[in-house]
């Protein structure tokens, strides 16, 4: 049934939400990390590392990071937003919670001044590509091998649509 309440909060990640996260990478995805890298991720982008919050508990979270590059879209060279890594625990998914994290590090991103955004994720993984895909992310090129255990990664890009920024006048 479609639940049409949001009953949970998105906000910045803060350093006493560190176990929590690092148990929600652990349990989500097999790409796992050192506490430093967590919260260098926090020190570099605050606004775009987010946790959800529902019934008290941190249920997921997304860390990104600015990188500068050339453009996926020209060859310009041009702020890039990073979706690193985001999850939802399992008995929390299927309500929109990954989605608002997604929209929302993007939100964050756009406010450090990227442009266009970019991702790795595997091919096999349905439900995430199918989340990327609905936000507008395509898919740009198969990174062969690209995780430990051999498996590719599709390489998914998405451009800022102008019409969705904010009016300068
Ligand atoms: C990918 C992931 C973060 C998605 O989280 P989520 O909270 O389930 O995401 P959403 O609820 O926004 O969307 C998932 C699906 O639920 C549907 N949905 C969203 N709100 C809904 C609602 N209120 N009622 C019913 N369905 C809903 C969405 O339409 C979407 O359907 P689709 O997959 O057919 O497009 C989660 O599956 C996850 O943590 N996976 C493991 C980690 C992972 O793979 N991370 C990505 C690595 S790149």
């Amino acid at each position: 049934m479609i639940q049409l309440t949001k009953d949970w909060v998105i906000r910045q990640f803060q350093e006493h939400d560190l176990e929590s996260v690092v148990e929600i990478n652990r349990q989500c995805l097999p790409e796992n990390y050192p506490d430093r890298f967590f919260l260098g991720l926090h020190y570099h982008a605050p606004k775009a590392f987010l946790v959800a919050e529902k019934e008290d508990a941190i249920v997921g979270y997304i860390m990104c990071r600015i990188e500068r590059g050339i453009s996926s879209f020209g060859r310009l060279p041009t702020k890039k937003g990073h979706i690193v890594s985001v999850a939802v625990l399992p008995e929390f998914r299927h309500q929109g919670i990954g989605s608002d994290l997604v929209e929302q590090g993007i939100d964050g991103m756009i406010d450090y001044g990227a442009s266009e955004f970019f991702l790795e994720v595997r091919k096999a993984n349905k439900s995430a590509i199918s989340m990327y895909e609905n936000f507008g992310f395509e898919l740009k090129r198969v990174l062969k091998g690209y995780y430990r255990d051999g498996e590719d990664a599709y390489l998914m890009v998405m451009g800022l649509d102008e019409s969705s920024e904010e009016d300068s006048d």
